[in-house]
C-alpha cells in the first residue's frame, strides 16, 4: 500500500478512542526501529521529519528510506509528516516531495523563534490548508507556543508563557480548516520540561479538556510529549553522559489527553535518549569496538523497544489492520466535496 493520509489515521483513532504516536526520524536506524515496532504491535504509525532532519539527512534520502520501509512492509500503514513547517514554502516542498501530511507551525514567524500574531498564523495556515487539501494532504496547525528550543526551533522560555486560549482555538479551526491542532498546555521540546513531576500548575490538562469541549471534532496534538523516563536518563549518565535531573510528561497524563480528544502524540527526545544510552553503553563496556553496526544495532533495538511500549500505551497497538486505507486522491475528493470539512460550523451539521 502507498503511504497513507494522516487524517485517515487520526479519524480512525478518534472512532477507536486511541492515540497515534508521531515519531521523529533523521536516519535509517530510526525508521527501521519505528516500522519494526509498528509490525511487532500491529500499529498504524506516523513518521515525521523536522526541518532540521530534512536538512541533516537530505530529505530525499529520508523520503526514499521511508518508501523502502513501505515496500518491505506493505502491511504497515505509514503516514509521512512534516514536523514544524515554518512557512508555506517548507510545507509546499514537503508535499511536492510526497509527504502525506504537513504541520504549518504558524505560532512562530518563519524564523522559527519569534511568536507571530494570531492573524499572521491564521493567514499562513489557511494558505497551506488550501494548497494541501487540493492534493489530499493533511494539515496540522498550532495555536499557542510551546516552551524550549530544539535545533534552533522554538521561542525559548517555559511552556507556560503562551498557553492556548480555547476560544481562540475555535476561531483558528474555523478560519483555517486544519485537520489537527497542536496546542500549548505547558510542555516544551527537549529533555528539560519540568523540574519535578508535573502537576496541574505547570501541565495544564484542564486547558486541554476545555479545548476539546469547545472543539470536539478537531483532532488535538500534544507536542513535547516525551516522558523522559528516569531509567533512560540513568543509562546515559551511568555510561559517561551528563544529564541534569528532569521530568517529562507522564504517560498517564497523555492517556488522560487521549480520553479528551488527543489523537497525535509527538515523541522525539525519549528515542534520542534510548539511542544515546545504548551507544554509550557499547562504547563504555567494549571500547575496542569500532564497527558502527556494533553500536547502531543495540541503539536501534533500544529505540524499537521504547516505540513499541509507547504504541501500546497510546492504544494504537492492535489497530494496524482495522480499515482499508484511502488513497491521497480519495482524500482530495473528500476535501473537495466537503465531506472532510471539520470547521466547527460545518462539523456541527
Ligand atoms: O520539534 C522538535 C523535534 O524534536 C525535532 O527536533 O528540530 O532537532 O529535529 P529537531
Ligand atoms: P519531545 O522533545 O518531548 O520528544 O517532543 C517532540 C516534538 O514535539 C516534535 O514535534
Ligand atoms: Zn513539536
Amino acid at each position: 500500500m502507498p503511504l497513507v493520509s494522516m487524517r485517515q489515521l487520526l479519524d480512525e483513532a478518534a472512532k477507536g478512542g486511541y492515540g497515534v504516536g508521531a515519531f521523529n526520524v533523521n536516519n535509517m536506524e530510526q525508521i527501521q526501529a519505528i516500522v519494526g515496532a509498528a509490525k511487532e504491535t500491529n500499529s498504524p504509525v506516523i513518521i515525521q521529519a523536522s526541518r532540521g532532519a530534512r536538512k541533516y539527512a537530505e530529505d530525499k534520502y529520508l523520503f526514499h528510506l521511508i518508501l523502502a520501509a513501505n515496500e518491505l512492509h506493505p502491511d504497515v500503514m505509514i503516514a509521512m509528516h512534516q514536523d514544524h513547517g515554518n512557512s508555506f514554502d517548507t510545507c509546499k516542498s514537503a508535499i511536492e516531495l510526497g509527504f502525506t501530511s504537513v504541520m504549518m507551525d504558524g505560532s512562530l514567524k518563519d524564523d522559527g523563534k519569534t511568536p507571530s500574531s494570531f492573524e499572521e498564523n491564521v493567514e499562513v495556515t489557511r494558505r497551506v490548508v488550501e494548497f494541501a487539501h487540493e492534493r489530499g494532504v493533511t494539515v496540522e496547525g498550532e495555536i499557542g507556543v510551546l516552551g524550549g528550543v530544539e535545533d534552533g526551533h522554538g521561542a525559548g522560555g517555559s511552556g507556560l508563557e503562551h498557553i492556548t486560549d480555547p476560544d481562540q482555538a475555535v476561531e483558528f479551526a474555523e478560519r483555517t480548516g486544519v485537520d489537527a491542532l497542536a496546542i500549548a498546555i505547558g510542555t516544551s521540546h527537549g529533555a528539560y520540561k519540568f523540574n519535578k513531576k508535573p502537576d496541574g500548575s505547570v501541565l495544564k490538562m484542564d486547558v486541554l479538556i476545555a479545548i476539546h469541549e469547545h472543539l470536539p471534532h478537531t483532532h488535538l496534538v500534544m507536542h513535547g510529549s516525551s516522558s523522559v523516563p528516569k531509567e533512560l536518563q540513568d543509562i546515559v549518565n551511568q555510561y559517561g553522559g551528563h544529564l541534569n535531573p528532569t521530568w517529562g510528561v507522564p504517560v498517564e497524563e497523555i492517556q488522560l489527553g487521549i480520553r479528551n480528544g488527543v489523537r497525535k502524540i509527538n515523541v522525539d527526545t525519549d528515542n534520542r535518549l534510548a539511542l544515546t544510552g545504548a551507544i554509550r553503553k557499547v562504547f563504555a563496556e567494549t571500547p575496542e569496538k569500532f564497527d558502527p553496526r556494533d553500536y547502531l544495532k543495540p541503539a536501534r533495538d533500544a529505540m524499537q523497544k521504547l516505540v513499541a511500549l509507547r504504541m501500546t500505551q497510546f492504544g494504537q497497538a492492535g489497530h494496524g489492520k482495522d480499515y482499508t486505507p484511502l488513497t491521497i486522491a480519495d482524500m482530495a475528493e473528500g476535501y473537495r466535496s466537503g465531506k472532510l470539512d471539520t470547521r466547527p460550523s460545518m462539523a456541527a451539521h
